[in-house]
């Protein structure tokens, strides 16, 4: 990740939850970009994970209880010198204590201490994640700053599902870098937002075992998704077949093949949504024939593949908007892969893509040369409808996230204000 400084000093605590194990794969999502981990697990947390698992995974010492390594003033030091914490799972009873200003163990203690960016996991049962005095206690903790994750929908502990599972290591660790990027917490401004936002390829079939695809890998629309969610958003993801992305938390994920299958599954959600983001890579252009049997070498192949124009989906929508069948004041966002030529260079083509789609905020990115496709960090401008433009400095997917969202948020605030 090129927007995070290495060697910074992140404690990682640990709740008493039959997640802790996933703590493991967090404290080497850290460890491996560089950064230093202190693990402070609560004294439950080790009934799930010992702590030479975590000395081990961290290379340094574990303690529990403020009076373990007294002469260091551990409970002092570990929050005063932090850069970020990081709490994965978060149980009810933490939350609670956390919430309640408490300082009974080194990890409620060094929440106390801790001036950084912190960030919650939370991970419970679903009826303990919907109780109002976990619901008050989350809601205390953002008003105080901190980033109290949406948990993740699925199986929780025996055979029960349903929302309050740990998000997985990789999505939590995106955040915490996140924070670390923005140093700041991630707002939640965009609560009671419907947003749509499509992600990934298409794919046009030719055979039952051949297709036009691309290279979109979805990771752009994935960060948009997981982000929005995390900001407050009701958010759902159309997404290529071809996507193979863990579902981020608290996101609802429909999946489609072409691009006349995105038309539909668009067209249907669209009239719900406050705020549709086209990130997907749409195929222009589909055989115009599919063969129901594959098609054979030798006698009777074709010389060539005969193509057919797709709908444009984002265009599509503008009219519709236009027409009054889609909400007046949804908010529309395009995507741009460009390359500069003999005509001008990217912004050129940028601006004009903007102008001709009509929507009214562009995401411009530059490809070729590896930039943008399958890769992990992004660039490129924000183009306004109403003539703004800002450059997005090189960074990752989560950052760009951040800062189409804020661009979002921002447009949504003009439309809604006085004037
Ligand atoms: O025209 P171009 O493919 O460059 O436009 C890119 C933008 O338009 C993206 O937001 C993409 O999701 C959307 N698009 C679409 N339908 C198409 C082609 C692109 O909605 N057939």
């Amino acid at each position: 990740m090129t927007d995070r400084a290495a060697g910074l000093r992140i404690v990682v605590g640990v709740g008493g939850g039959i997640a802790a194990y996933k703590a493991c794969g967090l404290i080497r999502h850290f460890t491996e970009a560089g950064h230093q981990v202190r693990v402070i697990p609560t004294e439950s947390a080790l009934e799930f994970v010992g702590k030479a698992t975590f000395e081990a995974l961290s290379g340094n010492r574990v303690d529990t209880g403020v009076f373990a390594d007294v002469p260091s003033v551990a409970h002092v030091a570990l929050g005063q010198e932090a850069d970020l914490v990081v709490v994965a799972p978060a149980t009810a009873d933490l939350m609670a204590r956390a919430a309640a200003g408490r300082a009974d163990d080194l990890l409620t203690g060094t929440l106390l201490m801790a001036r950084c960016p912190v960030l919650l996991a939370p991970a419970m049962h679903t009826e303990m994640w919907e109780h109002p005095a976990t619901v008050a206690n989350a809601a205390t903790l953002r008003s105080r700053g901190v980033t109290v994750m949406e948990p993740a929908h699925g199986r929780l502990t025996g055979t029960d599902t349903g929302a309050g599972r740990l998000p997985e290591p990789d999505q939590i660790g995106a955040l915490a870098d996140l924070l670390l990027a923005r140093a700041d917490a991630v707002p939640r401004d965009m609560t009671g937002l419907r947003v749509l936002i499509s992600a990934g390829g298409t794919r046009e079939p030719l055979d039952p075992v051949r297709f036009l695809g691309n290279r979109s890998s979805g990771k752009q629309g994935y960060a948009l998704a997981a982000l929005a969610a995390q900001r407050g958003a009701e958010v759902t993801v159309i997404a290529g077949d071809g996507v193979h992305l863990p579902t981020p938390a608290a996101v609802h994920v429909q999946t489609i093949g072409t691009a006349r299958e995105l038309q539909t599954a668009v067209d249907a959600a669209a009239p719900e949504a406050d705020v549709v983001i086209m990130a997907a890579a749409v195929a222009d252009f589909r055989p115009a024939d599919y063969a129901g049997a594959k098609i054979k070498k030798g006698a009777g192949e074709p010389d060539t593949v005969p193509l057919s124009r797709n709908p444009d989906i984002l265009a599509g929508l503008v009219e519709q908007r236009a027409q009054g069948r889609l909400p007046v004041d949804q908010l529309i966002v395009g995507f741009a892969a460009e390359t500069g030529d003999d005509e001008g260079d990217e912004l050129h083509h940028g601006r004009a893509k903007l102008r001709r789609k009509g929507c009214d905020l562009l995401v411009l990115n530059a490809v070729g040369d590896g930039r943008a496709f399958e890769v992990d960090d992004n660039a490129g401008w924000l183009l306004g409808a109403d003539g703004s433009e800002t450059t997005m400095e090189f960074g990752s997917k989560a950052l760009m996230a951040s800062r189409i969202l804020d661009a979002v948020t921002a447009l949504r605030r003009r439309a809604d204000g006085p004037d």
